[in-house]
């Protein structure tokens, strides 16, 4: 058996320890030949293949990025792609893919698999807004990494007693900002799912400082406020049709507002791509390995159309397409419980 890899989309902690799992079982167990492919769904799109056995593998467990590369190619917006693909895949002697990647790898991955391609898929994503797993790996990570952020920003805001507010990552689900802002301690919490009240927050941001703290409020890159206001910096679609949320300005905005309308300093820090570089956490490196472990099972099994998803602390597979039918976005509940602790 010859099984192709790849890993699409933006890239996350946590990618390279799904891609050894994969090569140490499949190779290891189950005798396969591994081939990598390079840039998403350019790979097979392009032909950009790597080699892919034991020793690639060695030593990326805790190593950050894709030695894959990455990219948010979509070979359906190509003339021909969908040809290209089944023709590389044949020529190469590819009998099965692994897609790795959130939303849009996964689209494609679900339509490639309905027009008779062998794909099996992994979910992953800072953004944790997959459907059908309880988390992506690159989660955690993120989160980490912008609650470090939170420890550090409020001890300056209250030495200056300045409102800091931190834009997170999340497109259009706020689960970076909602979890990283409960672990951080924020004053306020703003996600996509929630439109906000510029005076309620200038309400928060005037209390906090009543009580002689700074306020730190975190911000999704995706929220919005509830007036019809011309928030957006236009920064165009990528390939799938997506609006680019990140760096459109929600945070600097939402700054403006605050020392408008309170009188108070504030200031933005944008979190960006720090957020999905460097070394993954331990809860991403286990789930990782373990999808990258049951996904070559799928492989086995020719459980084509499936992914791998996490359920409690079980591993199941679900259809490809309940994954990427709809967002799974933060509940109105779990909202409220950080509600408490806002102002
Ligand atoms: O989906 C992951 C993510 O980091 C989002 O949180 C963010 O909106 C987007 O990717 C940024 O994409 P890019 O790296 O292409 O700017």
């Amino acid at each position: 058996m010859r099984v192709g890899v790849l890993t699409g989309g933006g890239d996350c902690p946590g990618l390279n320890a799904v891609i050894r799992a994969i090569v140490r079982k499949g190779v290891g167990m189950y005798g396969y030949e591994c081939i990598g492919f390079r840039d998403g769904w350019k790979g097979p799109l392009e032909n950009r293949t790597m080699s892919l056995g034991i020793a690639e593998v060695r030593g990326i467990l805790p190593r950050g990025g894709t030695i894959l590369g990455s990219s948010r190619t979509n070979p359906f917006k190509v003339d021909g792609g969908v040809d290209a693909i089944r023709q590389n895949l044949h020529a190469l002697g590819v009998d099965a893919l692994i897609a790795i990647g959130g939303e849009d790898t996964l689209g494609v991955a679900t339509r490639l698999n309905e027009l008779g391609i062998n794909v099996v898929g992994v979910p992953k994503t800072i953004d944790n807004d997959l459907n059908a797993t309880d988390y992506t790996f690159g989660f955690d990570t993120a989160v980490n990494i912008a609650m470090e952020a939170i420890d550090r920003l409020h001890t300056t805001a209250e030495s200056h007693h300045r409102a800091l507010v931190v834009e997170v990552m999340g497109r259009n689900a706020g689960w970076i900002a909602l979890h990283a802002g409960l672990a951080g301690g924020a004053n306020v919490i703003l996600i996509p799912e929630v439109p906000f009240s510029v005076d309620r927050v200038c309400a928060y941001v005037e209390s906090r400082f009543q009580s002689h703290y700074a306020p730190i409020l975190v911000v999704a890159e995706g929220a919005t406020p509830d007036v019809a206001e011309d928030v957006l910096v236009d920064q165009g679609t990528d390939a799938f049709g997506h609006a680019r949320l990140a760096q459109r300005g929600i945070g600097e905005w939402l700054a403006g507002r605050i020392e408008l309308q309170t009188g108070v300093e504030a200031r933005t820090i944008v979190l960006g791509h720090i957020q999905r570089g460097g070394t993954p956490t331990a809860f991403d490196r286990v789930l990782a390995t373990r999808f990258g472990l049951h996904a070559v099972d799928a492989v086995q099994d020719g459980d084509w159309g499936m992914m791998v998803a996490l359920r409690g602390t079980g591993i199941v597979r679900v259809p490809l397409a309940a994954a990427t039918e709809k967002l799974k976005t933060v509940s109105p509940e779990l909202y409220s419980e950080a509600e408490v602790f806002f102002g």
